[in-house]
């Protein structure tokens, strides 16, 4: 072969690597500022979205310190999709890897007390990603996803809608049904980005939960029934039951798992007896959260 041939097919093959080598490295290197367009060049062609942006709180956002509160702050340098509008080409958080996606988000939002236990929370750990229940363009309270957060939970814990369904339930239901209904949310209960507490439970335990609203269960009593102050959820289940009283399992059935002493606690009783007609074991026993009563260490008054 040629030699000089061969040298110049060297160069450009020499060439041809570095080209695509520093095309890479300069994707590595932070965006310049020539590669940003600002806000008004999107407008051209997503006249909707950016119009409706002055309302959403993140018009006020500024990660540049360039004064710029602009989509570039969440989308990335987006010259080169505005002069191709090759959607390839600009950062769609909706389409990323959950990780990433929240990274982009917790640039901003690590700060949040709320946000504090988001890595190696359930959800963080599943790969749900900030977007699988915020939706920013969306100008609702809080951004949620849905216009009531239950439905944003929903969309994959569809076994607890069927639970708020049920006889016996905290007012969970629809909001625009009844006042007392959907006086409580998920939130009232749950961090959905992490807490200390098992099940995102925003409390440090559960039961320090249920005393945020059910206060008297938590004062001391002359006689307790140990397993209330042990665990509500012994006797309870949190989202709905078709018991009485969120309860998991119908009374007597519920005190005899416990109480097998083979006296009247276990039977067998004749159809219309005290011990399972009416309120059942509670017909004697009705202080089941313990009693105050000097003579009450039966739970009976
Ligand atoms: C020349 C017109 C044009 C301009 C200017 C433009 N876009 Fe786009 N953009 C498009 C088109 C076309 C699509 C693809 C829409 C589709 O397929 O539904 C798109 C899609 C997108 C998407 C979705 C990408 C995806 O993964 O689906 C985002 C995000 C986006 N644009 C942001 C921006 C931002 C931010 C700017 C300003 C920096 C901008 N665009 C400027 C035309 C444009
Ligand atoms: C605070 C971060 C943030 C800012 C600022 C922001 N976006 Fe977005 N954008 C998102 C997220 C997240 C998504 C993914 C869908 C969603 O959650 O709404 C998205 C989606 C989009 C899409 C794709 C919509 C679709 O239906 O697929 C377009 C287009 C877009 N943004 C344009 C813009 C424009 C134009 C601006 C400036 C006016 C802007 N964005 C500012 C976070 C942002
Ligand atoms: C599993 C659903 C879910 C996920 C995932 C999620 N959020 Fe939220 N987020 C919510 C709900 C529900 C609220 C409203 C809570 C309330 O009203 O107290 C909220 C509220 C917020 C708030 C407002 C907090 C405040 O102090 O008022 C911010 C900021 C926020 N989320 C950011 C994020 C970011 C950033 C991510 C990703 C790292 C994320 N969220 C992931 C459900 C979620
Ligand atoms: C440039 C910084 C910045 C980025 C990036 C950013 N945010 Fe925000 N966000 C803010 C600021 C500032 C507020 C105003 C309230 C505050 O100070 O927390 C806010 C508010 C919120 C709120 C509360 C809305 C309300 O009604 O109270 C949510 C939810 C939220 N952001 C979610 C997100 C999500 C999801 C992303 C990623 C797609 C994101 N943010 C990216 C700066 C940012
Ligand atoms: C995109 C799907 C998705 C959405 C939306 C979602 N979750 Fe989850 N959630 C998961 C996955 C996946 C897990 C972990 C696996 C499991 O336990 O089922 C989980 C786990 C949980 C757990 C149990 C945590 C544990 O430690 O076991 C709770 C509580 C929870 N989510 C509450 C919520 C609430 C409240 C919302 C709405 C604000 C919500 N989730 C929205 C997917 C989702
Ligand atoms: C009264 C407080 C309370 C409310 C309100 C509440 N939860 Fe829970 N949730 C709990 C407790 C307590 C547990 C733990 C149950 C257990 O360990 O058996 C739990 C467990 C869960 C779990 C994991 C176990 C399971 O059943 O799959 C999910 C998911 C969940 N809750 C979602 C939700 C959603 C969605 C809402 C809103 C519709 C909601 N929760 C409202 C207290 C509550
Ligand atoms: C945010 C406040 C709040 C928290 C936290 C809370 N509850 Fe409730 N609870 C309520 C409200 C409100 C009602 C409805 C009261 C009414 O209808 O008079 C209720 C009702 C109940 C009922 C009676 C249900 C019925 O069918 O009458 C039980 C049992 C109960 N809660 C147990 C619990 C347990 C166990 C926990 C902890 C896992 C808990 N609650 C946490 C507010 C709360
Ligand atoms: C040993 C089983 C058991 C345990 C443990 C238990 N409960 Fe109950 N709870 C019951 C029974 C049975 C009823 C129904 C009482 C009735 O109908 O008079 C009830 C009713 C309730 C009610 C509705 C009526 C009322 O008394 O206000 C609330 C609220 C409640 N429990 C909260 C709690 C909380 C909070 C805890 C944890 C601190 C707890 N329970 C632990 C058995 C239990
Ligand atoms: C999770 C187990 C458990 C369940 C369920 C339970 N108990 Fe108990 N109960 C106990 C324990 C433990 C004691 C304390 C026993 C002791 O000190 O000998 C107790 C004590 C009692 C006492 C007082 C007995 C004494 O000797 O001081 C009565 C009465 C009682 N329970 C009634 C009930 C009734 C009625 C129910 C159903 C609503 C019920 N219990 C459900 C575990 C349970
Ligand atoms: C007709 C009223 C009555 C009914 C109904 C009743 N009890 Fe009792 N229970 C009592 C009295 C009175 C005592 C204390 C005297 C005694 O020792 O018999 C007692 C004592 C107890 C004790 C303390 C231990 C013991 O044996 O002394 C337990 C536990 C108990 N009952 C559980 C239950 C359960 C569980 C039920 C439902 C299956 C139930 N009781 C139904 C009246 C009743």
């Amino acid at each position: 072969m040629n030699k000089g041939l061969m040298k110049s097919k060297q160069f450009a093959l020499t060439l041809l690597i570095v080209t695509v080598l520093l095309f890479f490295a300069s994707r590595q290197m932070n965006a310049q500022e020539s590669d940003y367009v600002g806000s008004e060049k999107c407008r051209e062609c997503h006249a909707d979205m950016t119009n409706g942006f002055s309302k959403n709180i993140h018009a006020k956002a500024d990660r540049r310190g360039l004064g710029d509160s602009g989509c570039e702050t969440c989308h990335g340098p987006g010259r080169v999709h505005a002069e191709s509008g090759d959607r390839a080409a600009i950062m769609n958080p909706a389409g990323m890897e959950a990780g990433a996606s929240a990274k982009n988000c917790l640039e901003c939002h690590s700060s949040n007390k709320t946000l504090m236990l988001w890595s190696g929370s359930a959800h963080a750990g599943n790969n749900i990603a900030c977007t699988n229940c915020h939706q920013v363009h969306a100008n609702r309270v809080k951004l949620l996803a849905r216009a009531q957060e239950k439905e944003a939970c929903f969309t994959c814990h569809y076994n607890v809608r069927a639970s708020i369904l049920q006889r016996s339930k905290h007012p969970l239901r629809d909001s625009s049904a009844p006042l007392e209904e959907g006086k409580m949310t998920c939130s009232s209960c749950h961090n959905p980005h992490g807490a200390k507490s098992e099940k995102l439970i925003d409390a440090r335990s559960i039961n320090d939960k249920c005393y945020e609203c059910h206060t008297e269960k938590k004062a001391p009593v002359l006689w307790e029934h140990s397993p209330v102050k042990e665990d509500c959820l012994v006797c309870h289940t949190p989202h709905g039951s078709s018991n009485d009283k969120l309860l998991v399992t119908k009374v007597p059935r519920l005190c005899q798992e416990c109480h097998m002493q083979g006296r009247h606690q276990s039977g067998p009783f004749s159809t219309g007896s005290i011990f399972v007609q009416n309120r059942s074991c509670l017909n004697c026993h009705p202080m089941v959260h313990g009693s105050n009563h000097p003579s009450g260490p039966v739970l009976q008054r």
